[in-house]
């Protein structure tokens, strides 16, 4: 079996062709790439784009905006998260996020883990797809938040 390096861990069983999967999980991915386009990361040079689906089949995207004062920016997760949040989406069921990293797949950061988990759609799990802009044939690791979030702090849990 091949074995897949995914952010230090090797993980072959969530990896799946992107041809292989929904046609709704391909357009989410794909919105992801377009936003990616739009990103502003002057700084690190590292253009990410994120896309997520609400549960009334919404789709809201984002990019990643730095800023010279590098603790003021944002990652494309949280941009897309915000705007749908601001229109009034607050149940998440899935998060594409789109970026070219060369060992692996590009993760929501630990702060997007936790900002994303607080709006899973029904308190359940939001599932998240990770993918590159480039190299094909696409592949696509296909996880969730809160398996990258095992254990994350929750008000709601805590009562
Ligand atoms: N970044 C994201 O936008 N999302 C991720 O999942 C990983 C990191 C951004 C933050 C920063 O602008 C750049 O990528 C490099 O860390």
């Amino acid at each position: 079996m091949t074995q897949v390096f995914i952010n230090g861990a090797t993980d072959a069983a969530n990896v799946r062709e992107h041809d292989s999967l929904d046609a709704s999980i391909q357009e989410l991915i794909r919105a992801a790439a377009e936003a990616r386009n739009h990103a502003y990361c002057p700084y690190s040079n590292f253009a990410v784009g994120a896309a997520i689906r609400t549960s009334d089949g919404s789709i809201y995207t984002g990019c990643n905006i730095e800023n010279g004062a590098y603790a003021v920016s944002i990652c494309a997760e949280r941009t897309a998260a915000v705007k749908a949040l601001s229109e009034g989406k607050r149940q998440f069921v899935a998060c594409a996020v789109v970026a070219q990293q060369d060992n692996g797949f590009t993760t929501p950061c630990g702060v997007c883990r936790q900002f994303l988990a607080e709006f899973a759609s029904n308190g359940r799990d939001i599932a998240l797809y990770a993918a590159k802009p480039t190299n094909l044939p696409l592949r696509v690791l296909c996880t969730s938040v809160l398996q990258l979030l095992p254990n994350g702090f929750s008000l709601s849990s805590s009562k």
